[in-house]
């Protein structure tokens, strides 16, 4: 791999996956296979760079899991495409439980467990107590809970500080069951398959022993607004509505939690926010939170005197987490790239001089803040209205 290649900041590739994720669903739902089959492809590729660009990533699982998803649905595209002649393919629905449908349910979620501690996420206290008081505490003594709890979160806030982290350390808290879905993912099935996989996943979540924590990251592609209804969507917003109440009814002894996470909770119609007794918005990190996040991510470098945390943090205000990991990837790059341009890389001990305040400084000044205060105003604003802590 070529050293300039990690250039990419891990959430600009999330991003752009989820982007090309929804173009392929969307084409996938108005039959234009050809570009489905395109746009998934470029979704995998961005997703499989991500993984091997940045192979200790915590999420990587969840990665590995869509690109899974996305590959069998390119598969089951191309297939049709070969199959056109025959009857089924203007009929796909896939009726009854075909084995092949069951595979296509398995990969569409991951049940294995984060390695994420609860310790790992730093900052955000409200969205951890909010946690902690509606998942953690009626896991552990449901008998103080004679009133239920709420079952449905939703964690919003711009992308890159942390929802996908604390939904991924909170399983790992409860020791729960983790199951990932990935919206996109839903939604690309066969018309008429969505519905069905929407029931199937609540279904296995109330049949499993112990605590099962279902996990929707980028709700919004299932649930915006502004997607449009062609066939299905009605279906499958009704049914995950009415899976969602059946969860506080038969509520008491079950111990199913559905976060959901969002970048545009503005995107998300009234009906489905209700569901979402507990409305917790991940935003980005204070001056504490951004001291000890560039420590954490700075903890394995090679930093000069001056180069303090300290210091650090009153150049990165409006910085996110993830952010700054990739400042403190980049200032590494830097001295990387100089001792091999210096030809000191081969040889035996040599190792890289340290990182000084003005490497950061350079950094910064080639990177933006990937959050503006527009977009922060825009999240507080929904906030207001919607706020349910
Ligand atoms: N609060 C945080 N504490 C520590 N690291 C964080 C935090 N928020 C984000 N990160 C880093 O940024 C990465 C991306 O965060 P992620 O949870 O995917 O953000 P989001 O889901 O809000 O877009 C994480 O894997 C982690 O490395
Ligand atoms: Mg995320």
């Amino acid at each position: 791999m070529a050293l300039q290649d990690v250039g990419y900041a891990a959430p600009e590739l999330e991003q752009a996956a989820i982007r090309f994720a929804n173009d392929a669903v969307q084409a996938d739902r108005n039959g234009s296979r050809g570009t489905a089959i395109s746009k998934y492809q470029q979704a995998i590729d961005v997703l499989n760079k991500l993984v091997t660009l940045y192979p200790g990533y915590e999420l990587n699982g969840i990665y590995i899991q869509r690109i899974r998803a996305y590959q069998q649905r390119v598969r089951a595209l191309k297939g049709e495409a070969l199959d056109e002649t025959s009857e089924e393919s203007s009929a796909p629905q896939l009726r009854g439980e075909t084995p092949q449908a069951k595979a296509k349910y398995d990969e569409l979620v991951i049940k294995e467990k984060p390695s994420v501690k609860w310790e790992d996420v730093i900052g955000l206290d409200d969205a951890k107590r909010a946690i902690r008081e509606s998942v953690v505490y009626p896991t552990r003594r449901p008998d103080l809970f004679p009133l239920g709890w709420p079952r449905g979160i939703l964690v919003f806030g711009p992308p890159g500080c942390g929802k996908t982290l604390l939904a991924a350390a909170t399983a790992a808290e409860i020791d729960a069951t983790f199951i990932s879905v990935d919206a996109a993912a839903i939604m690309s099935r066969w018309l008429g398959e969505a519905e069905k996989n929407v029931s199937r996943i609540f279904s296995q979540a109330r049949s499993t022993k112990g605590s099962v924590l279902i996990f929707i990251d980028e709700v919004d592609a299932l649930f915006g607004v502004h997607s449009n209804e062609v066939g299905g969507e009605v279906r499958v917003r009704n049914q995950f509505l009415q899976e969602m109440d059946g969860l506080s009814e038969k509520g008491k002894n079950s111990s199913v939690y559905v976060i959901a996470a969002t970048n545009k909770p503005w995107n998300l119609d009234a009906p489905f926010i209700r569901r979402f007794q507990k409305r917790i918005m991940v935003s980005l990190p204070d001056r504490d939170a951004r001291m000890k996040t560039f420590e954490l991510y700075s903890k394995s470098l090679r930093l000069a005197p001056g180069a303090t945390a300290e210091a650090i943090s009153q150049m990165i205000e409006s910085y996110t987490p993830s952010d700054i990991r990739d400042i403190c990837q980049s200032a590494q790059l830097r001295v990387v790239r100089e001792l091999f341009e210096s030809g000191q890389a081969d040889k035996p001990g040599s190792s890289t001089r340290e990182i000084t305040l003005d490497d950061f400084k350079d950094v910064l000044a080639l990177r933006k803040p990937s959050v503006s205060p527009d977009m922060i105003r825009a999240y507080e604003v929904w906030y207001d209205n919607f706020k349910a802590l």
